[in-house]
């Protein structure tokens, strides 16, 4: 079984500046180290002033550095050593006076240092005040960063920070950082220049203003799966009933009839849907514009139609080129009814899942699937992270598309 965590095996040095974002670097980091990677942080003396080294230190259980000449038993300082294995080098947060340095070559203290001493990918996080980010000496030095010496500038958020001012300037999201970075890492069979389209989420179908049919689905595995394209460098779209902050697009959607709009409008122009929504495949025949008091009668009776299956309409307008895979989730026979979705949804592959084996599926970061190919293939995944089982699919992408080019070859 190949490795579940995206970054296992890879070394990070993660530099933190002194800048309030410091604090949201504690998560930077426990992030990366649950995310696989060995992660090493090195302090300026500033950013000290806001969090303990022991912090990192118990995050990512490996010695800090802060020191530019601390006292080592060792010819070698271990940092060097450091910046010169490291996969990656992230600063986040990266204030202005650490950009300025890195920009004209200052390496007054340990950090900048390891900087200027590491071959591996850079990659900058700028935090500051917007005034101080809108600066033209900051945007000039960034210019440098980004395009002469080729760093990666994860652009700030706007919003409001710290100090109360308004504008851009606060730290990216911690998804956005992690999601850059396990793109950035990635080595594997890549699907770039591919359209991946991905559904997510459960659709809720409105009764009133306040209540909704819904479903337990968080929308996890159509994130993962979404991630998980773009860390192989496809251009993705998300279709999601859960809003969540991603480099790529992400349309937010609620109603069954809303995702086959959204999902109508991109399909043409992708290579391959993913749906892994759990769509109601009922709702309630009539809205009520005013909500239904308790006081109205003893019973109600609620009339439901049906909703269009999306997948069953896109699997009949599929182009040749094109690759669907669906989701099937079961309390029986899982074999069967998967088979029989896969078949009659005219899907390339489907996903089933046992939706009564307890603690995984609906709402877990974990699952066990069995995936069914049209090509009567079939694997057997057991219980592991959304994430791992967003890279088997991925793996399966990529076959599938070789397959249908073999095909398009021979005719
Ligand atoms: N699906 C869809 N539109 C629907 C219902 C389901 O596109 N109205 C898709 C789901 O996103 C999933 C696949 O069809 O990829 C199978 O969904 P599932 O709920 O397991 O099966 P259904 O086809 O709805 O059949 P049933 O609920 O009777 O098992």
């Amino acid at each position: 079984m190949k490795e579940l965590k995206p970054l296992n095996g890879k070394t990070i040095i993660l530099g933190v500046s002194g800048g309030i974002a410091a604090y949201k670097a504690c998560d930077l980091a426990s992030g990366l180290r649950q995310m696989g990677a060995s992660v090493h942080v090195v302090l300026t003396s500033n950013a000290k002033e806001f969090v303990s080294p022991l912090t990192f230190q118990t995050l990512t259980r490996n010695p800090v550095h802060c020191e530019q000449f601390e006292a080592l038993g060792e010819w070698r300082p271990e940092h060097i050593e450091l910046a010169q294995k490291a996969d990656l080098l992230l600063v986040a947060p990266a204030t202005a006076n650490v950009i300025a340095k890195l920009a004209t070559g200052i390496c007054d203290d340990l950090l900048t240092t390891i900087v200027m001493a590491s071959r591996a990918k850079i990659m900058l996080a700028p935090a500051m005040n917007p005034n101080m980010f809108e600066h033209p000496a900051t945007q000039h030095n960034l210019n440098i960063l980004e395009n002469r010496y080729r760093y990666e500038i994860i652009p700030p958020d706007f919003g409001e920070v710290a100090c109360g001012d308004f504008g851009q300037g606060k730290m990216a999201s911690l998804d956005v950082i992690l999601t850059s970075i396990t793109s950035m890492m990635f080595t594997g069979p890549m699907l770039s220049g591919r359209h991946i389209l991905v559904t997510g989420g459960g659709t809720r179908e409105a009764i009133d203003p306040v209540r909704f049919i819904g479903n337990r689905s968080s929308g996890k595995m159509g994130i993962a799966m979404a991630d998980a394209a773009y860390a192989r460098g496809a251009d993705v779209t998300l279709v999601s009933t859960v809003g969540v902050e991603r480099p790529y697009p992400v349309i937010l959607v609620e109603t069954a009839q809303d995702m086959q709009e959204a999902v109508e409008g991109e399909f043409d122009s992708c290579d391959a849907l993913v749906m892994t929504a759990a769509v109601s495949d009922f709702r309630p025949l009539a809205f009520s514009a005013h909500k239904i008091k308790k006081t109205e009668s003893e019973d109600i009776v609620l009339e439901l139609t049906k909703n269009p299956d999306i997948l069953d309409l896109l699997g009949r307008m599929k182009q040749n080129d094109q690759v669907i895979i669906g989701f099937a989730a079961e309390s029986e026979s899982v074999m069967v009814h998967a088979a029989e979705k896969l078949a009659r949804k005219n899907l390339d592959a489907i996903v089933g899942n046992d939706i009564t084996v307890p603690d995984i599926g609906f709402g877990s970061d974990d699952n066990a699937v069995v995936i069914l190919t049209a090509d009567g293939g079939k694997e057997n995944l057991p219980r592991m992270p959304k994430r791992a089982i967003a890279e088997h699919l991925c793996d399966l992408l990529d076959e599938l598309f070789q397959a249908k080019n073999a095909v398009a070859v021979s005719k």
